[in-house]
This record gives C-alpha cells, sequence and structure tokens, in this order.
C-alpha cells in the first residue's frame, strides 16, 4: 500500500506510543489524543525512545505527530483510527460509539484489546459498526510484529482487506481471525501451554526454572525460526508433515488426551511466584526485560538477514 495516510492514535500509553512510532517511521501522519495529565510529553519522550531501539529513528517523523485537544478533533479527518485506552469494557464501547460519530465514514477503526470481541466493542456505535475490527499486537509492540486482525460479522472483506495491507505495510505480520473467540489466538495458544505447565508444576512433576528451560533452551528456539506446525513437519524428514502425523500422530494423541486443566487457587499461585522468585533469584526485572528486548532486536534482524521478515 502507498501514499501517506492520516492515523489517529487514541490511548497513547505503552501500546499506543508503540502504535504511534510504527505509523510515524513508515511515515505516516499520527494525531494522538490521550486525555491524561502530561501525556503528550511522555508519548514524545516514548517515541523517540522505541524509535532508537528499533533502529528506525523518528527524530524527523517526530514533526509529524500531532496531539489533539479532543478525541472528536483527533479522529475527524482520520484515514484509520487505532484505539488504545484501558481494558475496561464500558470505557471502549463509549470510546469506540465516540470515534465511529466523529470519524468519516471511510475510516477503519482498529482496537488494540486484548480480549474483547469486535461485536462487544461496537455494540454502541451507530453511523458504521461494521468497520470496527481488533487490530491486537504484542508486546513490546514497538518489536514484534504479529497482529491479529479480527472482525465481526458485520466486517466487510474491503475492511478486513484494508487493515491486513495497512499493517503490512509498516512491516507488521498480520494474521486474520475468523471468528471471535476469547483471547483471539495468540493469547489462546499460550494459555495452553500455560495450562500445563501450572499443572505440571502444581503435579511436582518439574519445578518452574526446569518448565522455562524444557521452553526456552528447546522448542522454543525452533518456534522462534519457524512456527509449531512448519516446525513439526521438519521432523518428518522428507515424508514432512504426513509422515509426521502418521507416525507420531496416534502417540501425540495419548499425551493430548492426559493434559489437566488447572484451577488458578491460592495454592497453585503461591508456588508459581516463589517458582519463578527462585529462579530469577533476586535479577532486577528492569534489565532483565532491556536484555530480552535487545535479544529480540537481534532476533528479529536474522529473520530479516534470511529473507522470513521484510
Ligand atoms: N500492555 C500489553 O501488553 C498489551 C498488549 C496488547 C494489547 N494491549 C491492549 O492495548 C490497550 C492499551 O493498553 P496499555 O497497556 O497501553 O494501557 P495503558 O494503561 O498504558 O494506556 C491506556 C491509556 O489510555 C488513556 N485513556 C483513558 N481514557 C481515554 C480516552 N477516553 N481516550 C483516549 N485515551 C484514554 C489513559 O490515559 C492511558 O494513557 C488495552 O486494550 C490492552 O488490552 C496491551
Amino acid at each position: 500500500m502507498s501514499g501517506t495516510l492520516k492515523i489517529a492514535i487514541l490511548g497513547t500509553g505503552v501500546i499506543g506510543a508503540a502504535w504511534a512510532t510504527g505509523f510515524l517511521t513508515a511515515g505516516h501522519t499520527v494525531t494522538a489524543f490521550d486525555p491524561a495529565e502530561g501525556a503528550e510529553e511522555r508519548l514524545r519522550a516514548q517515541v523517540a525512545s522505541f524509535g532508537g531501539e528499533a533502529g528506525t529513528g523518528t527524530t524527523s517523523a517526530l514533526d509529524n505527530l500531532i496531539f489533539a485537544p479532543s478525541l472528536a478533533e483527533a479522529v475527524a479527518d482520520a484515514d484509520f483510527v487505532q484505539e488504545n485506552g484501558p481494558e475496561r469494557l464500558e470505557v471502549k464501547q463509549s470510546m469506540l460509539a465516540e470515534i465511529d460519530a466523529a470519524a468519516p465514514e471511510s475510516a477503519i477503526i482498529a482496537s488494540s484489546t486484548s480480549g474483547f470481541a469486535p461485536s462487544q466493542l461496537n455494540a454502541q456505535a451507530t453511523k458504521a459498526p461494521g468497520r470496527i475490527v481488533v487490530g491486537h499486537p504484542f508486546n513490546p509492540a514497538h518489536l514484534v510484529p504479529l497482529v491479529e486482525v479480527v472482525p465481526s460479522a458485520a466486517t466487510s472483506a474491503a475492511v478486513v482487506d484494508r487493515a491486513l495491507a495497512i499493517y503490512e505495510a509498516i512491516g507488521k505480520k498480520p494474521i486474520l481471525v475468523r471468528a471471535e473467540l476469547p483471547g483471539h489466538v495468540a493469547n489462546r495458544l499460550q494459555a495452553a501451554m500455560w495450562q500445563e505447565a501450572y499443572s505440571l508444576v502444581e503435579r511436582g512433576v518439574v519445578t518452574v526454572a526446569d518448565i522455562d528451560t524444557a521452553i526456552a533452551y528447546g522448542p522454543g528456539l525452533r518456534w522462534a525460526i519457524l512456527g509449531p506446525l512448519a516446525q513439526q513437519s521438519l521432523s518428518g524428514g522428507a515424508g514432512g508433515m504426513r509422515h509426521v502425523l502418521d507416525h507420531l500422530g496416534p502417540p501425540q494423541e495419548v499425551w493430548m488426551h492426559d493434559l489437566k486443566q488447572v484451577h488458578l487457587g491460592e495454592d497453585l499461585k503461591e508456588k508459581l511466584v516463589s517458582g519463578v522468585d527462585e529462579e530469577l533469584d533476586g535479577r532486577d526485572l528492569t534489565v532483565l526485560a532491556q536484555q530480552r528486548d535487545d535479544m529480540l532486536l537481534e532476533l528479529i534482524a536474522l529473520k530479516r538477514k534470511y529473507g522470513e521478515l521484510p
């Protein structure tokens, strides 16, 4: 997709600032709004810092950032709106109704919501509720390429295609989620893993640190390169996925049927909290998060080098 778009960013906390960075560094103009005291100064500082970290540079792009005095003014002539307000349904519904009323009918309205469905979000919108979709990023959202696009039943194929194209053009890796499910897709996949990890800890099979070693030094290393399914097909040699499923499918089904449901009661929570404390052994969480981001950047650069990312 070519051409400069007018992007509106509503809510400029962690996620809004990451989106502003992505759209600005791709050459679009961004009009932002957030009612919090000092929000504009924080946003400008955060965009400069995110741009520096991602290596995209934002010094001149910051000239294309406008801070609007109200939500309605921020979206008045927008081509694309990204909503990043607090994760509370009543707040989202009223924000999206206000955006829908004030934005041009041709604008697409995407919400960063981690859990709500577009048909919940658009409940109070009356002008063109079909153009309200979910566009869910992943933290740290200025670095991680995945965006989950979830339309409602009222959304046209043209709106979906355009939202996917706009995200792709700023260097994201969008996927289309074809049903409205709690947690969309990637968080459901994480939840499946967390469920079994919590269960194994609860049953005393391994420690919290062992779980993290089992993934971060095992399959997790491969999953960052290829997803779990394409990766699985490589285990089948020349026979690929067909051979893997014929050969290892039956035992795998036995493991799947043995997986346990968990209840996050106080005892289990205590085990998980003390297990992580023991594993991290007083390491500074800020330093650890910075190291995670630094390594993530190198991994992303590696994916670019091998042509797996634009
Ligand atoms: N933090 C994450 O890991 C993460 C990841 C993916 C998606 N999300 C989603 O992104 C959204 C934002 O999350 P966040 O972590 O940036 O939260 P945050 O608390 O950092 O930011 C929310 C911002 O919204 C502002 N706000 C409140 N009312 C507003 C209004 N009427 N209009 C405009 N702005 C308003 C607040 O002042 C605040 O700055 C949530 O829906 C969340 O579920 C978060």
